[in-house]
């Protein structure tokens, strides 16, 4: 695990118990992604709206990234990962809902 915070960037505005709970469906969807094991990288980083292709506005806003060098998002699915109740993981195991919280809560 790798953790590179951008000592720079501005204190943000937010709930503490909501940014948690985004960490954890994050981390959580890369230790299903990485069965046998992989690099995770967190890091934070100041970005400037608006991003070309996102609903980020105009403004100034910290970033919070995570990635990992699992399985990956196959790109055919990528438009339905931030619906409620979508899962690719086997019955009984996803619940669906850890991206669409997140996508919530940081909306
Ligand atoms: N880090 C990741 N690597 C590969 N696929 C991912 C990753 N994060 C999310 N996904 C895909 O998005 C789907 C939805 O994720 P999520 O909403 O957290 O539900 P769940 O983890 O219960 O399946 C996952 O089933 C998986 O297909
Ligand atoms: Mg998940």
């Amino acid at each position: 695990m790798e953790v590179r915070p951008d000592a720079t960037v501005p204190t943000a505005c937010l709930d503490p118990s909501q940014i948690d709970q985004v960490v954890t469906d994050l981390v959580s969807n890369v230790r299903d992604a990485m069965p046998h094991g992989g690099t995770l990288r967190v890091g934070t980083a100041t970005v400037q709206g608006p991003i070309e292709g996102t609903s980020v506005p105009v403004g100034q806003f910290v970033a919070l990234s995570v990635a990992d060098t699992g399985t990956g998002i196959p790109p055919e699915i990528r438009a339905q990962v931030f619906e409620p109740f979508f899962t690719t993981q086997p019955k009984g195991q996803g619940s669906g809902l850890g991206l669409s919280t997140a996508f919530g809560i940081v909306t």
